[in-house]
């Protein structure tokens, strides 16, 4: 054999049909393009696809199906699929199950890039969307058309945590045929189960609390029984890949998902508390609080709540007051996304496209991480100080 061949030899250990191949607390990490198979008649029946197991890289590997089936279950639907992330989650469910001619609506608090892409690539392929209030119940019977195809909710909501009623607006969309779906990433499928609220979709950014660490982009569409087709064929038909490294990660982080959100649960509601008190605070806005507008929708429709939340300013300030307040801070880091172990703050102006309680108010966004609660009480009365 020539050196060039040599060196092109299979180099690792293939174990797989071993007596006893190795069993480790955590699953192997497939990386690969190409799958081999052991003989051409092997190849053939992948051919009429009849292997059961991955035949290519898009085949998702078994770390990835391995994530797949405990967010299903997490979950309570019927089928889970992995995206490279929660964006690509939310605009691949919109491809899935609507086409052209269709009608969207979609709530006005949801995650701002899901909006941007309603608004300027669904119209692309003839389908269009109505921004309704975030706040919404049964009054979405108003906005409903005869081509109304999905109706999509995030509950509580990106920055402004409106809740809907969810069980109001599904029981009024089964009657018309229209699929419902809603953006869990807050209250995560521990604190919220969309299909107990007649939802047909459940939509998870993995990439916040699931994952846990800010290491790692992906998303996760779940979909109940009636819907499972249609999302096993788009995502077969697509040919969607999501590297099993990262599945991996994500995977590692439910282990610790229960106890990581009751930490941050606990913590956040411990700095809200102390920040409804604070002279220069108009209002905290955190849906497990009683002042919150939808707070029994909340008790009715959440277990638990999560570790982000906001607050707005009783007095304008400018952005270089602002600016003083942000960067005394220690203990908060400055950046987007959220739901990871690091304390995170993000400010400024909702751009609303429907009547909000905080319009032309500056929000306050704080990602209350798993350092002591105190510290970050602390951190926050300093830099609060500041203002005065
Ligand atoms: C509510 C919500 N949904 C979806 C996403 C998108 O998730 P990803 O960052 O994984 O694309 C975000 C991101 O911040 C979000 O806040």
């Amino acid at each position: 054999m020539k050196k060039a061949t040599e060196t092109i030899q299979q180099h690792w250990h293939d174990d797989s049909h071993a007596a006893h191949p190795p069993v480790t607390v955590n699953p192997p990490v497939y990386r690969g393009s190409t799958v081999l198979f052991r003989d051409y008649a092997e190849m053939c029946k992948a051919g009429r696809g009849e292997l059961q197991s991955p035949v290519y890289g898009t085949d998702r590997f078994p770390v990835q199906r391995s994530l797949e089936e405990a967010m299903q279950k997490l979950e309570n639907g019927a089928l889970s699929r992995i995206f490279s992330s929660g964006l690509s989650a939310i605009q691949n469910t919109l491809l899935a199950f609507c086409k052209s001619g269709d009608h969207v609506l979609l709530v006005d608090n949801a995650y701002q890039p899901g909006i941007s892409f309603c608004k300027r690539i669904l119209p692309k392929f003839g389908i269009e969307t109505t921004l309704i209030p975030s706040a919404i119940g049964a009054e979405i019977e108003d906005y409903i058309q005869g081509n109304t195809r999905l109706i999509l909710l995030e509950s509580p909501g990106s920055n402004t945590f409106e809740i809907q009623d969810i069980p109001a607006i599904t029981a009024l969309a089964t009657k018309r045929n229209i699929i419902t779906a809603m953006d869990n990433t807050w209250a995560t499928p521990l604190y919220c189960k969309p299909f107990e609220l007649g939802l047909d979709i459940s939509i998870q950014s993995l990439s916040k609390y699931i994952a846990g660490y800010s290491d790692v982009l992906l998303g996760a569409v779940t979909v109940n029984k009636k819907y499972a087709h249609i999302l096993s064929q788009y995502y077969r038909n697509m040919e969607m890949y999501t590297p099993d490294s990262d599945c991996y990660l994500a995977l590692r982080g439910l282990n610790t998902l229960a106890t990581r959100l009751r930490q941050h649960e606990q913590s956040a509601l411990q700095v809200a508390s102390q920040l409804i008190n604070h002279a220069r605070i108009d209002t905290v806005i955190h849906p497990a609080l009683p002042n919150h507008p939808q707070h029994k929708l909340f008790l009715r429709d959440f277990s638990g709540s999560s570790g982000l939340f906001a607050f707005t300013f009783k007095e304008k300030y400018s952005t270089k007051t602002l600016g003083m307040f942000i960067d005394t801070l220690e203990h908060f880091g400055l950046g987007y996304s959220w739901g990871g172990y690091k304390s995170l703050l993000t400010a400024g102006k909702q751009q609303r496209h429907t009547t909000s309680l905080y319009s032309g108010k500056t929000i306050i966004r704080l990602n209350i991480g798993l350092e002591d609660p105190q510290d970050l009480i602390q951190d926050l009365e300093r830099g609060l100080s500041v203002l005065s």
